[in-house]
């Protein structure tokens, strides 16, 4: 991505996908009429943990915002990084009625330095568990000592990394 580019997209309480930019369709190499209606997984990567779509998960339905590298694959099999920031969208009465995401070109030294080794002892962690719960739940304590060794939330950690 370029540093000027933003790709934008805006889902419903489920995930699936109400909106698109340009952007998005220029990296994801999608048409619209592939993507509307449908859920977000559709340029989930194989090799993302998914320890960090449980956190994100928790996050924004809880009414929270969240910073996280994400790797995604393009239709033509391609991938690209980006660095997303996921919100819920309200109502006026305040109510979450749908999510918002914004991503910018991820920070290269930082995907490859902090990033990339944290997703591949995600992903070890993941795999060798017995099940599918026990590697979430293997995966989010991971997390949870880490953060707990530095002393900050997740959001925290991900801008302390640098931008
Ligand atoms: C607003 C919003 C944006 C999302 N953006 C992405 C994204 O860019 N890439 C991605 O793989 N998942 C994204 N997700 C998460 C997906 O909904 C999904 O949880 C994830 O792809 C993992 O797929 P799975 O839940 O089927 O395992 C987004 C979710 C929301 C609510």
């Amino acid at each position: 991505m370029a540093q000027d580019e933003l790709i934008v997209t805006k889902t419903d309480l489920d995930g699936k996908i109400r909106y698109a930019n340009r952007t998005f369709y220029k990296f994801a190499d999608y048409e619209p009429v592939e993507c509307i209606g449908v859920q977000h997984n559709i340029i989930r990567h194989p090799e993302m943990p998914r320890t960090v779509f449980k956190l994100l998960w928790d996050t924004i339905k809880s009414g929270e915002e969240i910073f996280a590298y994400v790797n995604n694959r393009s239709k033509n099999g391609d991938y690209y990084w980006v660095f997303a920031h996921i919100t819920p969208s309200r109502s006026a009465d305040g109510s979450i009625i749908g999510y918002h995401s914004n991503r910018r070109a991820p920070n290269r030294n930082v995907l490859h330095n902090h990033i990339q080794p944290l997703y591949t002892q995600l992903l070890d962690i993941e795999r060798n568990s017995t099940s599918p719960k026990d590697a979430l739940a293997a995966g989010e304590t991971h997390i949870h000592d880490l953060l707990k060794s530095k002393g900050m939330s997740f959001n925290e950690f991900m801008f302390a990394l640098g931008v």
